[in-house]
């Protein structure tokens, strides 16, 4: 596993979307028109990840906490995850986008798990921006996962104590494909991980914006990948 990307900017942005639901009350909507709206700002921060040399997003869109919320919201986001898929199968692979899922796909409904399995095969050549859909996943979920994996590796002999570090542990994440994120933003002001990327984001630097997902641009998008450059980055280390 590659731990870092190698642009001087940010390679890998990994984006806590929040805000959808107030945006919505805002505008005294049902929350999932703020979720509707939000889908569109994916596609417009997707479009611009080339023109900024970020390779990698990865986006959260449903966590294993989400399930808590009402089953309306819930099935209405469901239905918006398959549609979106749909809908922009045939964009994503024109435009050169690898398509990848993270978390748990045991809770999520068969006709979902089998576009998103579709749209990971029917993707997998493109190489422009690679980006990374979180659906019900939870940090401590998939580390708690992959250690169950390593350990039934170690249970079935392929595997010995000695072998686990963090590397081989990383090897087992979802992301084992992924470097690690070098940006995480989250929108709506709230500053918080939720449970978003916990291992992955060891070194990450991490950007709260006030503004809610649905009214974060492109040009928003520009300015805090522009003050991300200005920042000095040690992994731990002293620079002379
Ligand atoms: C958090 O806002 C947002 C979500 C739980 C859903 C994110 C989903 C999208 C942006 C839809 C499309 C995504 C893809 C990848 C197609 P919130 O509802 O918690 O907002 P609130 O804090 O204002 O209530």
């Amino acid at each position: 596993m590659r731990q870092q990307s190698d642009t001087n900017g940010p390679g890998h942005v990994a984006i806590i979307m929040d805000g959808n639901g107030r945006w919505a009350q805002q505008r005294g909507r049902p929350r999932l028109m703020g979720h509707h709206a939000g889908a569109r700002r994916v596609r417009e921060i997707l479009k611009a990840c080339p023109d900024h040399d970020v390779k990698y997003l990865t986006l959260f869109a449903f966590s294993t906490e989400n399930w808590k919320r009402t089953q309306t919201e819930v099935a209405g986001l469901m239905t918006l995850f398959r549609k979106y898929i749909q809908r922009e199968a045939m964009s994503l692979l024109e435009n050169g986008v690898r398509v990848r899922f993270i978390g748990d796909r045991i809770r999520l409904d068969e006709k979902l798990v089998s576009l998103m399995d579709n749209l990971e095969l029917l993707t997998a050549d493109n190489d422009l921006v690679h980006l990374t859909i979180a659906l019900n996943y939870g940090g401590r979920d998939e580390v708690t996962r992959a250690a169950k994996r390593l350990a039934y590796e170690i249970e079935m002999g392929r595997l010995t104590h000695k072998d686990v570090d963090a590397e081989t542990l990383a090897r087992f994440l979802d992301t084992h494909f992924l470097p690690d994120p070098d940006l995480v933003i989250r929108t709506s002001g709230e500053a918080r991980i939720s449970n978003f990327l916990l291992w992955q984001s060891a070194y990450a630097e991490y950007e709260f914006v006030d503004t809610l997902w649905p009214d974060f641009t492109a040009a928003e998008f520009g300015r805090v990948l522009a003050k991300y450059g200005q920042r000095d980055r040690r992994f731990g280390a002293v620079l002379a």
